[in-house]
């Protein structure tokens, strides 16, 4: 029988201190984005599942993230949560909170599973027509990614971060030392649908979202930077999880990444975690990173 465990990643809360400029920003990247009259609602284009909201604040911070879990799993979950439980942030919700040991608030909630059941399809080369293998640009259409792939999420003791993710049944799929894990949960996902990398705190490093070619991780690149987003890092191949990835840079120092042919763990797979040197663990190929990529601007000074 399986450990009861969460089975998506299902949401995250971002303060940002300028609603609009988050809303153009995740706009340009190929959103459904919606304005309401406090928040930015972030879906993925021809979905109805909300993936993301921004929120105001006074500077950008990663006020919670939700995972789905099935209802049959919540008694379970809820014992295991019960030293790190919290009162809820948000009079809305009904669902199960608890604090991650450097602070981020975590809600568990029963959902519908919006993890894939499978590994989502890639085509390396989709071809133009019967002569052509790619076509004009301005045939180019604007890139929207088809779902919430993962988060990536500062810490400031990744062990400890793993102990706490693990009582939600989430299990490691790699990790390189106590620098970065990677963690998957077993009822079938991306080879990661949380990454945490050793910081001084918590806060959002990136949002990752699914798309379907490495034509379209390229012109996601090419749309931001028209758009007027040209910080960046890519096209490149990660080692672990194999996604090709652009990361723009948002207006907050934090990234949001295209992600396409990512790794898979079906349900009831063991996946073969290992600890990996950094060498091995940050990218196959690609241009080297901005100087700032990993810097955590939520912990820094106001
Ligand atoms: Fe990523």
């Amino acid at each position: 029988m399986t450990e009861a465990a969460i089975h998506s990643l299902d949401h995250f809360t971002l303060e940002v201190p300028d609603l609009a400029e988050g809303a153009r920003f995740f706009e340009a990247f190929g959103l459904d984005v919606r304005e309401q009259h406090d928040r930015v609602e972030l879906r993925s284009v021809g979905s109805s599942h909300l993936w993301g909201t921004l929120l105001g604040g006074s500077r950008k911070r990663l006020r919670s993230i939700r995972f789905g879990a099935f209802e049959k799993d919540m008694p379970a979950l809820e014992r295991k949560l019960r030293d790190c439980q919290m009162a809820s942030p948000e009079p809305s919700s009904n669902g199960l909170w608890a604090c991650t040991p450097d602070g981020l608030a975590v809600e568990v909630a029963v959902a519908d599973k919006s993890s894939p059941a499978s590994k989502s399809s890639f085509d390396l080369a989709p071809r133009f027509d019967a002569s052509r293998g790619t076509g004009p640009r301005s045939r180019v259409a604007q890139v929207r990614p088809r779902r919430l792939a993962h988060l990536a999420i500062h810490t400031d003791d990744v062990q400890a971060a793993m102990d706490f993710y693990a009582r939600l049944g989430i299990r490691l799929s790699d990790r390189s030392g106590n620098d970065v894990a990677f963690l998957h949960a077993p009822h079938g996902s991306d080879h990661h649908l949380i990454a945490l990398g050793r910081s001084d705190g918590p806060g959002l490093h990136h949002s990752s979202w699914d798309v379907a070619t490495i034509d379209e991780v390229g012109q996601g690149a090419a749309q931001m930077a028209d758009a007027g987003y040209p910080r960046g890092w890519g096209v490149g191949r990660h080692v672990l999880g194999s996604n090709y990835f652009y990361y723009v840079r948002d207006p907050w120092g934090s990234w949001a990444e295209y992600s396409a042919d990512m790794d898979f763990v079906a349900a009831g797979e063991i996946w073969p975690a290992a600890d990996h040197p950094g060498e091995d663990s940050f990218f196959q190929w690609g241009p080297p990173p901005p100087e700032d990529f990993v810097t955590n601007h939520e912990t820094m000074p106001a």
